[in-house]
């Protein structure tokens, strides 16, 4: 029994000791091994190896290099000569002795891969008298150029973005390529019309900056040429553009891609071009449009790479031109095209303009509204009158009051300057209440019959209180008849001698009015002035009095008339 406990007492701590043995043991190497690769760098110079796997360059990975079999990670201080900087392993410059394989372990929290790269450093005797040395080659150093094409050689050159690579020369058989045919851009060389004279030894050398420090780097090439594609004929795809047209505004910036699927291990040329000449060579001068650098990535059967190109600024001269992305045999272009003039823009600012010439219409007819009236009927004055039955144009009808100043200027208003005005200059024939009627008559008749002989109701308003008593006291009747006038649609002119600040003191009948016909103020003064029917109150007068078509009647009248009628501006 206590032996039992004892043995499954032990056995747990073996089984805990194991395991904490493995969590803690060698990671590396419960890691899952991805990839071999090999690399055959040349000594003396620098090299650099990106460890990246596909899958797992999203997220935070942590990466350690370590060389094989050695447990210590490699150094990341800078000032070492190997060392490890993000994601990369550095050899500043690679040595002999470096050679080995080098295993790079990428955790993740959940995953653990590892990739080994078996470096192999060589002396590359370049121009040497030996190159015999050079018998395992990467894909990169063996290149092929297509005879009676326009081909491309690429400079492999792989350093961390933040490294300025730059001046790159090309050598061919130790002497520096140059002529017609050749153009160098960034990494590639584009060799135009290959012909079986092109294969032999090939250099690039470049110049690398960091950290203030300068290094050269020289990858030789192997490059034979050969009369048929061997990648069994599989052509680049160009999958954008699709010789489209693309829609966009003069002066504005705009970036195309071209993207491209190829096989692996293709030596085409991949550019953009205007004109069948190279877009940087086009526009070698103003760098408006340019080139952008091509990206690619690796899938397992084929690459895709994405090249795009740069318009800083869109010009006419841009429009209708193809721009055409050739990669290897494929092309295709896109060609700019203005876009279709905006309609809603068009509507809106349409709608804008009618907005703003029917406000001002209204302005303008809210201002001359007067004078375009008066100028219409003196116009279009139809000399044939009318007949309603009525005699006179309007009814005059005016307060009595005490005040001397008042009583003499209302007076003067309506015994002196309308008859005047509307009765002489104008040809209007007034009923003036005190003035027209037969005498004897009795006054609420002569009010009744005569107010309904009339085609318009003038009264005149003084703003004393009291004065209105007196009319309201004369007439009582004659606020009832009011009433029945407005009923009857005779329209009411209202003229207020003074400023009348408060209506609530006026007959409820006058309140009424003033509200509906609105009143006229009497802007003038007592002169001679005063009496021209050209004066804008006289104009306001007359734009409520009806449409003359009725000439005036009697001969004293007529002599004396004035033709108002055709001065209204
Ligand atoms: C190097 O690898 C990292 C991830 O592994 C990747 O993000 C980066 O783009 C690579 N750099 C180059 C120049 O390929
Ligand atoms: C590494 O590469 C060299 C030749 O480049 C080869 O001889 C050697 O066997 C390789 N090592 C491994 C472990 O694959
Ligand atoms: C080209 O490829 C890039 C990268 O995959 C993508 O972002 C872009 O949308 C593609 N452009 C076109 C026009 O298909
Ligand atoms: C296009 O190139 C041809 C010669 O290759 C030249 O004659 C023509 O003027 C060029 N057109 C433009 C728009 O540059
Ligand atoms: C265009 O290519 C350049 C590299 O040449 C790159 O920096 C830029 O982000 C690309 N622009 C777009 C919109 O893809
Ligand atoms: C686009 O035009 C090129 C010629 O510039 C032609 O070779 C290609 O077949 C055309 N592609 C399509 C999809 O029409």
């Amino acid at each position: 029994m206590e032996g039992k406990e004892c043995r499954a007492g032990m056995l747990s701590l073996l089984v805990v000791g194991a395991c904490s043995a493995v969590s803690l043991g060698i990671r590396a190497d419960s890691c899952k091994d991805v990839s071999m690769q090999n690399e055959t760098p040349s000594v003396d110079q620098p090299f650099a190896f990106n460890c990246t796997y596909p899958p797992l360059t999203s997220g935070k990975v942590h990466v350690t290099w370590y060389k094989y079999p050695n447990r210590t990670p490699i150094s990341k201080n800078m000032q070492s000569r190997i060392h490890q900087y993000r994601n990369w392993i550095l050899f500043l410059p690679l040595a002999l002795g470096d050679s080995g394989i080098y295993q790079c372990v990428i955790n993740d929290t959940n995953m653990c891969h590892s990739i080994h790269v078996n470096l192999t450093a060589l002396k590359k005797q370049w121009c040497g008298p030996s190159r015999k040395g050079q018998l395992d080659l990467a894909d990169e150093y063996k290149q092929i150029l297509y005879v009676g094409k326009d081909d491309s050689l690429t400079c492999h050159l792989n350093f961390p973005k933040s490294w300025n690579l730059d001046l790159i020369e090309w050598y061919k058989d130790c002497k520096e390529i140059k002529g017609e045919r050749y153009t160098s851009l960034r990494m590639k060389l584009s060799v135009k019309n290959v012909s079986v004279e092109d294969r032999g030894n090939y250099a690039c050398l470049a110049r690398l900056t960091h950290a203030g420090k300068q290094y050269s780097v020289l990858n030789s090439i192997m490059v034979t040429v050969t009369e048929k594609p061997v990648f069994g004929g599989r052509i680049p795809k160009i999958i954008y553009p699709k010789n489209n047209s693309i829609e966009v505004k003069p002066g504005s910036t705009l970036i195309v891609d071209c993207n491209i699927t190829d096989t692996m291990g293709n030596t085409n040329l991949r550019c953009w071009r205007v004109n069948n000449t190279l877009v940087d060579v086009y526009y070698s001068e103003s760098k408006r449009i340019r080139e952008g650098i091509e990206n690619y990535t690796y899938f397992q059967d084929h690459n895709f790479y994405t090249m795009n190109i740069t318009f800083l600024e869109v010009k006419m001269e841009d429009y209708g031109l193809p721009f055409t992305c050739h990669a290897g045999v494929s092309a295709a272009y896109f060609i700019l095209k203005l876009p279709d003039p905006d309609f809603q823009a068009y509507l809106i600012g349409g709608l804008l303009i009618l907005t703003c010439v029917m406000a001002t219409i209204v302005c303008i007819h809210n201002i001359f509204k007067i004078d375009i009236v008066l100028w219409y009927r003196s116009a279009f004055h139809s000399a044939g009158t009318t007949e309603d039955g009525k005699l006179y144009d309007a009814y005059v009808l005016y307060p009595k009051t005490q005040r001397e100043i008042q009583s003499h200027n209302v007076d003067t208003l309506v015994l002196k300057f309308l008859p005047e005005v509307l009765e002489r200059q104008c040809g209007y024939r007034l009923f003036i209440f005190g003035r027209d009627e037969f005498p004897g008559q009795a006054v609420a008749n002569a009010i009744d019959e005569n107010i309904k002989l009339c085609r318009r109701l003038i009264i005149v308003l003084v703003p004393d209180l009291l004065s209105f008593d007196l009319l309201n006291n004369m007439s009582e009747e004659q606020i009832a008849v009011y009433n029945a006038l407005i009923q009857d649609g005779i329209k009411v002119i209202l003229i207020e001698l003074e400023k009348i600040k408060d209506y609530t003191v006026m007959p409820e009948s006058i309140q009424y009015i003033k509200q509906k016909y609105g009143a006229l103020q009497w802007s003038g003064d007592f002169t001679e002035q005063s009496q021209c029917a050209k004066t804008k109150f006289w104009k306001k007068v007359r734009y409520h009095m009806p449409p003359k078509r009725y000439p005036p009647s009697s001969p004293n009248q007529l002599l004396k008339h004035m033709p108002c009628d055709l001065t209204a501006g």
